[in-house]
């Protein structure tokens, strides 16, 4: 089969599109036929050596995906040959092949049916940053719980992948959606998709924008992509108990972090990791998941589609900023 191969952790601009034998399934395994791959900003870290999982090369990156079932291992019995299926976060594409190929072999446990009136490509690229963006919401209750509706998040970085869903999943939980992106029409898009207010996270005057479109209140609960010198401003507009889920640091490190900033309103930090979701949980996340966007009328965002073959613009596309997922089609 054909794949995009990573023969060394010198980022995405050295992946070789080469041959390789098919994958076979194993026990409690399926051979899937990828239709549409999705990208996240992960595989591009992973391939820089920047990532926790250090896969055996040549590695296959791809973590999304959705197709068909081409074959099944001892004791699958969640899915048959020629089901339409989708990945659920597991393995892929971190420890073991991914989805930029014509074919992979995945954990059946982590495969889930294509939802109802979905093409493929809204499935494809839509669980990691769904199960992220669940994560990030509902951490702060144990048992995990959607924030109390009618409080306020703010979601930086919110034209990503896991900002959409932010905002998709935010809004259908009764929150008030304040969303960050540095582009005017990524903006209108979001005011689209739900959002209340739409800030540019380089405006001067960020702070007081916020707190005037929110008043009375502050911010409840923020899903922070971010980072960087924008950290001390989400913090500044955080209410009493205001809480930060950490998902990612695209903005770098956070310039002359003062801890004394938590205090006296009692705000709490806490870092996500989707992948703390066992198959199961994820299932049922999942699940949840797509109840919502079905109750609410709305789907995962696609931002393009590429060829196969234009793996690397692809990634250039994702670095750019881009407004949803983007996928490339094996
Ligand atoms: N912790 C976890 O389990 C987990 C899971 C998934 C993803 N992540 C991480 O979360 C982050 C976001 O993931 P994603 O899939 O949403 O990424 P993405 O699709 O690339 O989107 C990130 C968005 O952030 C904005 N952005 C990018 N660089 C920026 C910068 N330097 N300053 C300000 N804004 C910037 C862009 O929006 P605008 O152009 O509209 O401003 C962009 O659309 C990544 O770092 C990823 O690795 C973590």
């Amino acid at each position: 089969m054909r794949a995009w191969l990573m023969d060394s952790f010198a980022g995405v601009e050295k992946l070789r599109l080469g041959e390789v034998e098919d994958p076979a399934p194993g026990p409690g395994e399926a051979l899937v036929r990828i239709r549409f791959a999705a990208l996240n900003p992960a595989d591009a870290f992973l391939s820089q050596g920047l990532y926790p999982a250090k896969p055996r090369l040549p590695h296959i990156l791809g973590r999304d995906g959705a197709g068909e079932v081409l074959a099944i291992g001892a004791g699958v019995e969640n899915v048959r040959v020629g089901d339409a299926v989708g990945i659920l976060r597991c393995d892929a594409g971190v420890n073991i092949w991914g989805t930029l190929a014509e074919k992979t072999v995945v954990p059946a446990a982590s495969l889930a049916p294509i939802p109802a009136g979905w093409p493929l490509e809204e499935m494809a690229g839509a669980p990691l940053v769904f199960l992220t963006a669940w994560q990030a919401l509902t951490q702060w209750s144990e048992p995990e719980a959607p924030p109390v509706a009618g409080q306020t998040l703010l979601v930086t970085g919110a034209s990503g992948g896991v900002g959409v869903a932010s905002v998709l999943l935010g809004k259908s939980m009764g929150l008030t959606v304040v969303a960050l992106s540095r582009s005017k029409e990524k903006g209108a898009k979001l005011k689209d998709l739900g959002a209340d207010f739409v800030f540019d996270p380089a405006d001067p005057k960020l702070r007081k924008s916020i707190l005037a479109a929110i008043e009375p209140r502050k911010v409840d609960l923020v899903v922070d992509s971010i980072g960087g010198a924008l950290f001390n401003q989400v913090i500044s507009v955080l209410g009493y108990g205001g809480r930060i889920s950490v998902v990612g640091r695209s903005g770098g490190e956070v310039p002359q972090f003062n801890t004394a900033t938590l205090f006296f309103r009692r705000n709490r930090i806490g870092g996500v990791t989707v992948g703390d979701y066992t198959p199961a949980a994820a299932q049922n996340v999942w699940k949840q998941i797509v109840e919502r966007l079905d109750a609410a009328g709305r789907r995962p965002v696609v931002d393009g589609v590429f060829p196969f073959e234009e793996v690397p613009a692809a990634f250039g596309r994702l670095s750019q900023g881009p407004m949803g997922k983007v996928l490339v089609r094996p």
